[in-house]
């Protein structure tokens, strides 16, 4: 019920692969993939010949997370590339119904990421053009920021949109969140309404001290947290 999408942000980019093989040996569910333009967000990553690249190593979604802008020539790259789910900020796009339009026809399901101080109401009128939502709970740019409390109530708030969306249409949105997710937070977060956790540092920063080449310990540990949360 819970799924845990380690960030590559924060991984060892000399031995990418690698990590990709290693974090999902260890018990991730999907790789999230942090898509920066030095534009949108002021830092620079990787781009869909990457994607193309990690593709072939798994079969496990691949959940790319695309802070650029424009959105829609990355979109249709990242559809390319092999992406499963695709979500982009609404204000880096020009026309937001036609870009979420973009993700599905190309067969990838499609997201909205909202910054820490944009409104749910982004949502109003996309609701049947969604798969799934993204709360941001740090600022898009960078690994390793603190979790920003706030986003608690916006996250049961959204958990409350998204129930009554599935009473009406029958179907169920994930929501999942982004930024400074750890082992101490994940249970409260999840408390709050997420069901999809992504989470960098905590997975490649404290998981590599442990270990180099594992992620089991720390994979458990967020694990076991979401274990003590009542469904
Ligand atoms: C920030 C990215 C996040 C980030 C999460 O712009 O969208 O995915 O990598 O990293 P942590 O878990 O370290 O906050
Ligand atoms: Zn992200």
């Amino acid at each position: 019920m819970y799924r845990l999408a380690p960030s590559l942000l924060s991984a060892d980019f000399a031995r990418l692969g690698e990590e990709v093989e290693n974090v999902l040996a260890s018990g991730a569910d999907w790789i999230h993939f942090d898509v920066m333009d030095n534009h949108y967000v002021p830092n620079l990553t990787f781009g869909p010949l990457v994607c193309k690249a990690i593709r072939p190593l798994t079969k496990a979604p691949i959940d790319v997370h695309l802070m650029v802008k424009p959105t829609d020539r990355m979109i249709s790259a990242f559809i390319e590339a092999g992406a499963d789910f695709i979500s982009f900020h609404p204000e880096a796009s020009e026309h937001v119904d036609r870009s979420l339009a973009l993700i599905r026809e190309g067969g990838a399901k499609a997201g909205l990421a909202l910054n820490p101080a944009t409104s749910l109401h982004a949502l109003d009128h996309v609701m049947d053009r969604l798969d799934f939502v993204l709360l941001m709970s740090v600022n898009p740019g960078f690994g390793g920021q603190a979790f920003i409390p706030g986003t608690l109530e916006k996250l049961k708030s959204a958990r409350e949109r998204l129930d009554a969306w599935q009473r009406k249409s029958g179907r169920r949105l994930l929501l999942e969140i982004d930024g400074g997710v750890k082992a101490d937070n994940i249970a409260e977060i999840a408390r709050a309404g997420a069901d999809t956790f992504v989470a960098g540092s905590a997975v490649f920063g404290a998981g590599r001290e442990a270990d180099p080449h594992r992620y089991d310990t720390v994979i458990a540990r967020l694990r076991g947290e979401l274990a003590t949360v009542g469904a």
